[in-house]
């Protein structure tokens, strides 16, 4: 690889590194596009599809997210970079709903985390669903 690639392969990384919330140093998430992190949940959290939102969190995410969304699911042990904790009130208050969100249908950095894209396996009413679930996690 020539400098020049090496540069902007490098620079794209950085880009697409960048981090949204930097309150713990190794998470590496990357940023949603801007119109996501302006994103409110559209769906309201009376809709039907919440409430199937647990059944599809427990049965998806709960291995890893943990069942009280700690981020300490017995499938963690292994990775390197962990999910984070979702009843830390600090931490959820600066994550926008359009970012958890987009995170879900596309997932993390793949080279760095095992947090894979679900929107070849949920329709955006689930993934917006499990958005408003994920916030009851908070204490
Ligand atoms: C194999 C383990 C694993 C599974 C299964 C998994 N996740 Fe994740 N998830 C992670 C990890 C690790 C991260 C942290 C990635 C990072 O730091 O960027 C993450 C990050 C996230 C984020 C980004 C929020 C943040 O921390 O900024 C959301 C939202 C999320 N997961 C939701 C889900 C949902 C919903 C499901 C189920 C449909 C799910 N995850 C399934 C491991 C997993």
């Amino acid at each position: 690889m020539n400098m020049t690639r090496f540069g902007l392969v490098a620079l794209s990384m950085a880009i697409v590194a960048y981090p949204l919330v930097s309150v713990a140093g190794e998470f590496q998430t990357p940023a949603a596009p801007e119109k996501f992190q302006k994103m409110t949940n559209p769906i309201p959290p009376t809709a039907e599809v919440v409430k199937e939102a647990p059944s599809v969190y427990e049965s998806k995410c709960s291995k890893c997210h943990g069942d009280k969304g700690d981020g300490k699911g017995s499938a963690t042990k292994g990775l390197d970079v962990k999910p984070r904790n979702y009843t830390n009130k600090n931490v959820m208050e600066k994550i926008p709903d359009g970012q958890l969100y987009w995170i879900i249908a596309n997932g993390s950095d793949p080279e760095a985390t095992e947090m894979g894209p679900y929107k070849k396996k949920l329709s955006e009413e689930q993934m917006w669903a499990l958005v408003h679930y994920i916030r009851t996690f908070v204490q």
